[in-house]
């Protein structure tokens, strides 16, 4: 089980030093939004390659970007750990993941809460990872759908039947009181941005939400 904190929710003037107040976390998840694929604008390559370059922990980049096509291939030549594209946003997924890939950067592909698991077709075998949005990807700080809970254990069976291995990550109204019961449907890699930069002792929070995972996954 891993514990990925957002730093949509963090300070954004003083990004140095929140990404020191989250060492317990397994990597840190990093927001890219362009205002055209979301209502939401954030940071660009330039902010990415600096938090690359101060983090003490595994950047994981989510791409609410369009032109995904062209653009995601720069995230993965920083040397960030991941970078995982929506789908909707893509016009040849198969061929972008395995670009990504190429770069040595691991891939996921990202699903908005209305897109169903089989327009995925054959990607699962192209990617370490699938993201299921569990809210409207845009903002922080919103609850979570909770028909997701569903979706994630249909996802985690296509991912059982698939030969490769895929983490199954979600993102979006994460909180102590729903890790449970996510982790308990199949998904091991959280994403929280809100319920961990709202806290005063971030790590202790992230242990907790990690050991409340690690709950879930043992009573499945
Ligand atoms: C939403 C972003 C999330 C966001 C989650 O579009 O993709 O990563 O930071 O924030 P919380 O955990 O507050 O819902
Ligand atoms: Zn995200």
């Amino acid at each position: 089980m891993q514990l990925y904190p957002s730093i949509l929710s963090a300070d954004f003037a003083n990004l140095e030093a929140e990404l020191q107040t989250i060492s317990a976390a397994d990597a840190v998840h990093v927001d890219v939004m362009d205002n055209h694929f979301v209502p939401n604008l954030t940071f660009g390559l330039q902010m990415v390659k600096r938090l690359q370059e101060v983090s003490g922990i595994p950047l994981d980049v989510h791409l609410m970007i369009e032109n995904v096509d062209r653009l995601a291939i720069e995230y993965a030549q920083l040397g960030v750990a991941s970078v995982t594209f929506h789908l909707e946003a893509s016009q040849n997924p198969v061929e972008l993941a395995r670009n990504i890939r190429e770069t040595g950067c691991k891939v996921g592909v990202a699903l908005k809460p209305g897109t169903d698991l089989d327009q995925l077709h054959n990607l699962l075998s192209e990617v370490d990872l699938l993201l299921v949005m569990t809210v409207e990807p845009g903002f922080g700080g919103q609850q979570l759908i909770p028909s997701m809970l569903e979706k994630i254990s249909e996802a985690k069976k296509l991912i059982s039947a698939n030969p490769q291995s895929v983490k199954l990550q979600v993102d979006g109204g994460v909180t102590a009181e729903n890790i449970y019961q996510l982790a308990l449907a199949g998904a091991e890699v959280f994403v929280a941005g809100s319920s961990v930069f709202g806290k005063e002792n971030r790590n202790l929070e992230i242990n907790n939400l990690r050991a409340l995972a690690q709950e879930g996954g043992l009573a499945r």
